[in-house]
Formats: C-alpha cells, sequence, structure tokens
C-alpha cells in the first residue's frame, strides 16, 4: 500500500469565492493547494462586463496571503443582454478565461442569468469562432420537470441542440451529476468535456434524505441516485481528459444552511484534493489522480501545466466541524469525519 503521492500542481476548474470578507477567509484553502482556479462570476450582482471582472480579480489578488502563487481565472457571467464585443475582447485580452452560462433561477444567483440560448446565440456564435470556451450549468429550470431530471433534460433540450448547431464551441459540462451526462461526454466531440465535484462522487442522494434533512449535503445540480454516483466515479477515475476536478465549492454560512430554505452549496475547498484522493483510493486508480486534477482541465483550456508539486501523505486527519468564515462558521463537507490523506507540509 502506498504511503505518499506527488503529483503536479493541480487546478480548481470551477470555483466559487464570494467576495468581502467570506472571500478573505474561503480564498487561502484553495491557494494552498491549486495553483489556478476558474472564479464562478455568479456575485450579488454578478460579474457580466470585463470591467468587472478586473476589479474582481484585483480584489481576489488583494485577499491571498503573502506568498501564495495563485492564479484566479475569470469568468463571464451570460445575461440575455450580454455584447459579445466587450465579452470577446475581455477573452482576448487574458481577463476572461471563460463565459458562464447559467439558466436564469437555475441556482444562486442565477436570477439575471439567460432566459432562453436562441436569446444570445450571436454571443454563442462569436465565442465558438474566437475559440472561447463556455461553462454550462446543465439544468432546465422547467417548473414542470422533477428536480432531479432536469440535467438529464437539459441535455436533450438545450445542450444537444447547441452542439448541433455549433459543433465546434469548446463547452465544459459543470459538476455533471448523472450517467446520462456522463454518457453524452464521452460520445461527445473533443470540444466537449465536464468537471466532477468531490461531493456527487462520494455522496448519492441518500446521505441528504435519510434520516432527517441533511443541508449541508445540498447542493445544485442536487444529489442523485447510486446508479449516478457509479458512473461519475467510473468517469472520473477512467483516465479520459474530458473529465476534469472542480470542487464547485460554494461556501453558505451555517445559518443559511440550517434554515427553512436552506441556500444550495457545498464548502469543500478546504479538504477537496484529500476527497478526491479517497475515491481514486477506493477505485484503485490512485495512479490517474494527477491527471483528473492536474492534466486534463489544463489540456482542455490550453494552459500550460502548472510546475510545482503537492504530496500527499496517508495519515489520518480529522476534519474540522465547522471553520470561522466572516466572522461566523461555515461547516465543510466531510465535517466530523476522519479523512485517510494529507497534504504535507501540513
Ligand atoms: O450548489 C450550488 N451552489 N450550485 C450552484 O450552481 C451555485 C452554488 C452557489 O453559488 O452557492
Ligand atoms: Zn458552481
Amino acid at each position: 500500500m502506498r504511503d505518499q503521492l506527488t503529483i503536479r500542481r493541480p487546478d480548481d476548474w470551477h470555483l466559487h469565492l464570494r467576495d468581502g470578507p467570506v472571500l478573505r477567509d474561503v480564498l487561502p484553502y484553495t491557494a494552498r493547494v491549486f495553483g489556478r482556479a476558474i472564479v464562478m462570476p455568479n456575485l450579488s450582482p454578478p460579474v457580466t462586463t470585463t470591467a468587472a471582472a478586473r476589479a474582481y480579480r484585483d480584489r481576489i489578488l488583494a485577499a491571498l496571503p503573502d506568498g501564495s502563487d495563485f492564479t484566479p481565472l475569470m469568468t463571464c457571467y451570460l445575461t440575455d443582454e450580454t455584447q459579445s464585443g466587450d465579452l470577446i475582447a475581455g477573452y482576448r485580452d487574458g481577463v476572461f478565461a471563460a463565459a458562464k452560462l447559467y439558466p436564469a433561477h437555475a441556482t444562486t444567483n442565477s436570477a439575471g442569468g439567460v432566459t432562453d440560448v436562441h436569446a444570445i446565440m450571436p454571443v454563442l456564435e462569436a465565442m465558438c469562432e474566437a475559440g472561447m470556451p463556455l461553462c454550462v450549468h446543465g439544468e432546465v429550470t422547467d417548473a414542470a420537470i422533477d428536480i432531479f431530471d432536469r440535467e438529464a433534460v437539459f441535455i436533450d433540450r438545450v445542450l444537444a441542440p447547441l452542439l448541433d448547431r455549433l459543433p465546434d464551441l469548446r463547452v465544459i459540462f459543470e459538476h455533471v451529476t448523472t450517467r446520462q451526462a456522463v454518457q453524452f461526454v464521452d460520445d461527445g466531440p473533443a470540444n466537449l468535456a465536464a468537471t466532477i465535484t468531490p461531493q456527487h462522487l462520494h455522496l448519492n442522494r441518500n446521505a441528504m434524505l435519510v434520516g432527517g434533512i441533511r443541508p449541508h449535503t445540498y447542493c445544485l445540480p442536487v444529489l442523485k441516485r447510486e446508479e449516478h454516483r457509479l458512473a461519475l466515479r467510473r468517469a472520473a477515475t477512467s483516465g479520459s481528459l474530458k473529465y476534469f476536478l472542480g470542487t464547485d465549492s460554494a461556501p453558505h454560512l451555517r445559518a443559511t444552511k440550517e434554515s427553512a430554505c436552506g441556500c444550495a452549496g457545498i464548502f469543500n475547498a478546504p479538504q477537496a484534493l484529500e476527497s478526491y484522493a479517497a475515491v481514486f483510493e477506493e477505485e484503485q486508480a490512485l495512479d490517474r489522480l494527477e491527471t483528473f486534477a492536474s492534466v486534463a482541465g489544463a489540456l482542455f483550456y490550453r494552459l500550460p501545466l502548472n510546475t510545482g508539486t503537492v504530496t500527499l501523505r496517508r495519515e489520518p486527519q480529522q476534519v474540522p466541524g465547522e471553520i470561522a468564515v466572516a466572522e461566523e462558521t461555515v461547516v465543510p463537507f466531510h465535517a466530523g469525519e476522519t479523512l485517510r490523506w494529507r497534504i504535507t507540509p501540513a
């Protein structure tokens, strides 16, 4: 049995850093381990222009602990009003790494998202032309569609038609949660890839609903049945370059999760790599963790691989029950559990 694993420094291809005091307190957990992260734009108000993204990037850089080596990769929140001129200029100038498609009302701070992809087809065409990646929250918001079916229906109604129309569009199907999504990505072209979160690899929906409602396991897309979790584990550990690490770490203060209408999102940044390592070990695929965490995403985004390394040591790590954030607390993923791996030096 292996006791130590050194891999190329990983990147997080889907991350919520928030802003202000929350940003200050959550950013160090990511910057300690990851070289870069694709930063989600769903602030309030959302990051919809190059100027707003530059300003947000400056706030992130200012919040980094001294000595950090971390690069935030910014995204533009698409709306029905997005103009391709500013968007593509922001991409060409290196401010935007990608644009994010939130179907309106799909999730946290998505009210200003896109009501119908047809409304932004000229923008998507311009992105395709420029080679700019599109990050997609893949769920329909149709009230008639059951929440557990929203991802699969999104593939049929939105994503497959979009790729038929723009076959060269570079699409990241984010935080996939179903066997249908895995099938779609497996069968799709090389310009279609997906990120997978640690929570969807560890948990099925029983974890959220059996024995009481557990709000700290609630995220969107919502946890699914076991068969889907198993499909995700096969995809993540397959060695395919179409799947890569995206934590979707999404901190919400404890009181807003433990509520009659609790927020969606799991704060997994503090032990994210260790959490993925547990899955890869259980699947006898530790030798493929580096491809998933440190190689596949950079290749897809056409960015250089990181140069440093991180080392995981087999040593029990107790995850705290809560973490101080913005003078309050956030309950992290795996709270109170003991993980088998630890990043060294601690
Ligand atoms: O669970 C989620 N939380 N899913 C999302 O899509 C958004 C995120 C958030 O921003 O809290
Ligand atoms: Zn997210």
